[in-house]
């Protein structure tokens, strides 16, 4: 089979193993691990949610991860591309990843904007005793100037993607990633050296279960799908670049860990401030853009901590945008052979449009809504994350799990012996396709491989439809 039918030879590679998993990494640590997990975290029961994100990881979104990246890496291909390698009649589901794209792009970086802002905000002296919330609302139902910094974000983001896969992507990951860690310690030392701060720490690790309700359920698995960057195609792009002689598995199993492990730090770097400077701690979106300001305000060194925060911030934001815009314009340049130049640049430029109306849900459109009194802004953020993403997701186990190649069987296997009578070997899973490809050929070892069939077979599809179900 010719895997390149259709794609343009410039494509590209990573250069090494660590550049991918920074990429990917990067891809997943964004402002779901940031800004949204912590705010999660507070409002749901505190560890209780964080019990629940940690099963559904484990048992839907770690299998997932290694399932997105394969199909990529086997189709070498954008997403459209890729499952339409798989069989003609699954390009649709690439599409829909497609549209998941477009609509990520249109929120996510609003938010980017605002940090944009905040940084910029760091450095200057906002006056004695200041309303932190009146500022933020202020700033965002301004009608021009978040759409300033929102342009200011989306330029970043097209610069980094119109440099290519290695010039671009994997060289400032490979940049922004490790400062981003590096920073994320230095803020949560800072907030765990607070007097009082003791208090936040025992909330984060103290289960309050009475909170759990099937929102919250769905509000988890949304989560892990968002944080993930799973069921649109953007790991399946990056898995795209990956060669075939890379160790697939052992690149893939890292991601969800910086993942977690990321958001796990920011919620410790976050919420024993907000105790120990007696905030609310289920303070929602707000928390980082109203009640990190205040604290920081207050905190020894804080305008350097305010600084360094938000510029981690930043990275995480952008390393995140990158990735879900190369999806599109990975689509563009294989399908119909567009220079990337052009392909990011047309894209970026509809992207950032398509920006507008979600930055001015907070101002002037704020009272236009779309799905149960959601503005425009919540209604993309929930479409694409509590819904499309999870469809993307579930939609990719059963193909992987059911169609490729036939699905993934256990098996009696047969072979003939010396003589060319039946020879029962073993009994065992077919090596079709899908785990030829994670096995490069059978070649390499793949721990876990029952139990990682049997999840995407059965575990993945069933939950995913059941928390919808009892959503709807
Ligand atoms: N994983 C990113 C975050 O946690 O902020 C968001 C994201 C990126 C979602 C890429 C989906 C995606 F394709």
């Amino acid at each position: 089979m010719n895997i390149d039918n259709n794609s343009s030879s410039n494509r590209g590679h990573w250069t090494s193993a660590f550049g991918f998993i920074m990429a990917a990494a990067g891809s997943a640590v964004g402002l779901g691990n940031l800004w949204k997990f912590p705010y999660l975290v507070g409002q749901n029961g505190g560890s209780a949610f964080i019990v629940i994100y940690a099963l559904l990881l484990l048992f839907i979104g770690i299998p997932l991860v290694i399932a997105e990246i394969t199909i990529g890496r086997f189709g070498q291909l954008n997403p459209v591309g890729s499952y339409g390698l798989i069989s003609p009649k699954l390009k649709w589901i690439g599409a829909m990843g497609l549209v998941t794209g477009f609509i990520l792009l249109a929120f996510y970086p609003v938010v980017g904007g605002w940090i944009v802002y905040y940084l910029y905000h760091s450095f200057v002296s906002v006056g004695e005793n200041p309303d932190y919330a009146k500022i933020f609302a202020d700033y965002t139902s301004n009608p021009t100037l978040p759409i300033i910094t929102l342009f200011i974000f989306s330029i970043l983001n097209y610069i980094i993607v119109a440099l290519g896969v290695e010039k671009g992507i994997e060289k400032y990951s490979k940049i922004m990633m490790p400062a981003l860690l590096v920073i994320l310690v230095i803020v949560m030392i800072r907030t765990l050296s607070l007097e009082g701060s003791w208090e936040g720490v025992k909330f984060i690790f103290q289960p309050d279960f009475s909170k759990v309700t099937g929102k919250v359920i769905l509000s988890a698995v949304g989560q892990v799908f968002f944080s993930l960057s799973l069921g649109m195609g953007a790991l399946m792009t990056y898995g795209s670049y990956l060669s075939k002689k890379d160790n697939l598995f052992k690149s893939s199993i890292s991601i969800p860990f910086i993942d977690t492990l990321v958001a796990l730090l920011a919620t410790i770097a976050i919420m024993p401030a907000v105790f120990a400077f007696k905030f609310e701690p289920a303070a929602g979106p707000s928390l980082i853009f109203v009640t990190l300001p205040a604290i920081f305000a207050k905190m020894p060194m804080g305008v350097f901590i305010s600084a360094i925060f938000f510029i981690l911030m930043l990275f995480a934001a952008l390393t995140s945008s990158i990735s879900m815009l190369e999806g599109l314009v990975s689509y563009m340049i294989d399908r119909w052979h567009w220079k990337r130049f052009t392909a990011t640049t047309i894209i970026a430029l509809i992207v950032f449009l398509l920006g507008i109306p979600c930055s001015l849900s907070f101002g002037m459109l704020k009272d236009v809504t779309i799905f149960s009194n959601k503005t425009i802004f919540d209604s993309m953020d929930f479409l694409a994350s509590n819904i499309l993403l999870p469809l993307g997701g579930i939609l990719m186990a059963i193909c992987v799990g059911w169609i490729w190649d036939g699905g993934l069987r256990y098996e009696t296997i047969i072979v003939k012996n010396q003589k060319g009578n039946p020879d029962v070997i073993t009994n065992g899973y077919v090596f079709n396709s899908c785990l030829m490809e994670i096995t490069n050929q059978g070649t390499l070892n793949f721990p876990f491989m029952s139990a990682w069939i049997f999840i995407v077979k059965w575990v993945a599809p069933l939950v995913i439809f059941l928390i919808f179900i009892d959503n709807l």
